[in-house]
């Protein structure tokens, strides 16, 4: 018998605080060994001149959520968690949503089952609260906690999903009982309402003024409200997909205060602007998402908020349509209006070349920093570390493996998803993943998929743990 089942040998490895050369020597799934000279394996596999990073978490993607109107989200848990094992993913937080009149246990019985037997990378759900009764209040939020879903998703804007400050009082303050998490979608209900029926009024309809309906003030006026009321509530807090400087700043300004909130950005509001959205005929939908993305300026900011350590992470905020498609960006009634266009875009393959590239290749951060805010940050953050999020001895055999001399555009057939675009074409990309690895099973070798659909398992997590 093999001392491992695996070595992989003569790496450069980095984890969010050093940088070392040494061999990983893998038995069962888990990291058995750190040293030279580690003795035979089953497979050796040869890492010189490459990097070797714990293996990316992406904690914001969204999969097979239903989207009203028969719009249909263009990736199953096969696809998406293909796709992110290209992308050099080993686990994402996908969310669990709790329609209006469903109870939460019945929500993740369905998300449970359609990720059954699916997932090629590990997984773990967050929850979104939309209807949050006194049953939801009262019982099974407690006990989905205590089960091991101690995060949830509340919104402060969309039909059907925003929560009034009242019913995120509440929310938060199960939270504080339980010791959950709590993200939030900051964005001024009203402000965008109103905006939309006057931009529709003016006739201003077309893809592009879906950012016009949005602006950055509707966003920082949320992000402060959410703050306050996490403030109020004691509890710590998460304000996901953070797009430009104000919004930022509400959140260093508590930070600096003393208070537990955290930022994310994504890969959007780093490399696209509101500019991308006004494609020639309806081309400007493929980049509908909110926040919008903002301008030049924002995106400098993004990049001193992941520089400074404002934002702990980075996701992709995956959530994918066709293009192409009357059940996706292109649904009939979205050509009347940006009001109906389906928003998000697909991102979970691209998120770690684009920072990869645009980052450490371009020495803005380095590539310390790259491994926190892209793998053990959200490990940390999201009750998963240390089993997962760092090369250690002990901790779970999750790994990719960079080659930084890889130089390509990117194009979506690059990145296996089940989405007809990317909002990402064209970009330059220096650097990528050529090897994924689950708990010591390699998922994409090369450009070849060779892990098995339904190898990826479902993560309990406990916070603070
Ligand atoms: O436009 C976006 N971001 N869609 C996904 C849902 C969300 O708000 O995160
Ligand atoms: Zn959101
Ligand atoms: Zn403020
Ligand atoms: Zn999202």
């Amino acid at each position: 018998m093999p001392a491992f089942d695996t070595v992989i040998r003569n790496g450069r490895i980095a984890t969010a605080s050093d940088v070392f050369s040494c061999d990983i020597g893998i038995r069962e799934g888990r990291i058995a060994a750190l040293g030279t000279d580690l003795g035979d394996a089953g497979e050796v596999i040869d890492a010189a001149g490459k990097w070797v990073l714990p293996g990316g978490i992406d904690s914001h993607v969204h999969i097979a959520q239903p989207s009203g109107e028969g719009i249909v989200m263009a990736d199953d848990f096969a696809s998406a968690t293909r796709s992110a094992a290209y992308g050099g993913n080993t686990t994402v937080l996908p969310f669990c949503l709790q329609e209006n009149g469903q109870s939460l246990r019945a929500a993740l019985k369905d998300y449970h089952a359609k990720a059954e037997g699916e997932c090629y990378i590990d997984i773990a759900f967050h929850l979104i609260i939309s209807d949050p009764t006194e049953q939801v209040l009262g019982q099974e939020l407690p006990a989905l906690v205590a089960d091991g879903y101690p995060s949830f998703k509340v919104f402060m804007t969309y039909d059907g999903l925003a929560l009034s400050d009242r019913q995120m009082l509440e929310v938060m303050e199960v939270a504080r009982q339980t010791g959950a998490l709590v993200m939030v979608h900051a964005e001024n209900y009203d402000m965008i309402r109103f905006l939309t029926d006057r931009l529709e009024r003016e006739g201003s309809t077309a893809p592009r003024f879906h950012a016009a309906s949005r602006p950055i003030v509707a966003e920082s006026e949320a992000t402060h409200r959410a703050i306050s009321l996490a403030a109020l509530s004691e509890v710590p807090l998460m304000v996901v997909h953070v797009s430009n400087r104000e919004a930022m700043d509400e959140i260093r300004r508590a930070q600096a205060k003393g208070l537990r909130v955290m930022g994310e950005t994504c890969p959007q509001y780093l490399v696209l602007t509101a500019k991308d959205l006004d494609g020639l005929n309806m081309e400007g939908a493929k980049y509908v998402c909110s926040p919008p993305p903002r301008d030049t300026e924002s995106q400098i900011a993004c990049w001193e908020g992941l520089q400074q350590g404002v934002f702990s992470v980075f996701s992709s905020d995956h959530c994918p349509f066709r293009y192409d498609d009357p059940q996706g960006k292109l649904i009939p009634k979205g050509r009347t209006s940006f009001r109906w266009v389906p928003n998000g875009i697909p991102g979970v393959a691209a998120r770690l070349p684009i920072l990869f590239s645009e980052g450490v290749m371009k020495g803005r951060i380095d590539i310390n920093r790259f491994v926190a805010v892209t793998a053990t940050n959200h490990a940390k953050i999201y009750g998963l570390y240390p089993r997962k999020g760092t090369i250690a001895v002990g901790a779970d055999a999750d790994i990719a493996i960079w080659d930084p001399d890889i130089r390509q555009t990117l194009t979506h057939d690059q990145l296996k998803d089940g989405s007809d675009y990317t909002p990402y074409e064209g970009i330059e990309i220096t650097g990528w993943p050529v090897l994924t690895m689950v708990r010591g099973q390699v998922v994409v070798r090369e450009g070849a998929l060779t892990g098995a659909r339904g190898f990826g398992r479902h993560l309990e997590r406990r916070l603070g743990a």
